[in-house]
């Protein structure tokens, strides 16, 4: 038995926190009988937000989906801000965003609700590759490739490896450049602020790849169900 929030919580359904609170406005429900704080529960009880099953009882749905700018990839925002759920209003379950990606970042996003797959992708040990292409302010010369490529220091520390290859530069008064980066980490605003350290100020950023997965021709702002293939894939990643 463990309590209701961390069960909630590993399903991917919500934060600690945030299952408190769902806790609280009696939005949770343990074998059809409305949930209080501090109860306990097993991972084999039908845990439900509003009615809908979370945890090893729910089916497990996959989404990939193409981010437009614009959103966060947050379930819900404190500013009103648009996110990534409002991309995918015909789905009624509980998913949630494998990683995220900022508010002015698009591309490739994962979507689900299986707590397994959420946190074996993202544990650092699995290092799961995400490419990106990324356009930003100057020319980027083959030293700073060389140095975003080897690792460089950011104030969370040295980032780790990353292949790195510049795609095609624009030269004149409003030069630019536009690179492909391919990390295994998932730091905070990473590629940002690694291009920033070599003094190249991204101007767009866009996920083209996540595990190896890629958008094919899925237009920007739709989703789509992943193939049993692909799920079973991505689940190789950590079983
Ligand atoms: N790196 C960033 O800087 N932003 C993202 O959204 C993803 C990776």
């Amino acid at each position: 038995m463990e309590r209701l929030q961390k069960l909630i919580s590993q399903a991917g359904a919500a934060s600690r926190r945030e299952a408190e609170r769902l806790i609280e406005a009696g939005r949770v429900t343990v074998n059809g009988k409305k949930a209080i704080l501090g109860q306990q529960a097993d991972i084999r009880d039908k845990i439900a937000i509003d009615g809908v099953l979370i945890g090893a009882k729910a089916k497990k749905l996959y989404f990939i989906l193409n981010k437009p700018k614009g959103y966060i990839c947050s379930v819900k925002d404190d500013r009103g801000r648009k996110t990534v759920l409002d991309l995918l209003p015909d789905v009624k379950d509980y998913i949630y965003p494998v990683g995220r990606l900022d508010y002015n970042t698009e591309g490739l996003l994962i979507l689900t609700n299986d707590g397994e797959l959420m946190n074996g992708l993202l544990h650092p040990g699995r290092e799961v590759f995400k490419t990106y292409v990324a356009k930003a302010k100057g020319i980027i010369n083959d030293e700073e490739l060389r140095m975003l490529a080897d690792g460089i220091m950011l104030e969370d520390g040295m980032t780790a490896p990353a292949d790195v290859r510049l795609i095609d530069a624009g030269r004149g008064k409003d030069s630019w450049s536009r690179v492909e980066l391919s990390i295994h980490e998932g730091r905070n605003r990473q590629v940002r602020r690694m291009l920033s350290a070599v003094g190249h100020e991204v101007i767009a950023l866009k996920r083209i790849s996540f595990a190896g997965l890629t958008l094919n021709n899925l237009p920007r702002g739709f989703y789509r169900k992943l193939t049993e293939r692909e799920v079973a894939y991505l689940k190789g990643f950590y079983k």
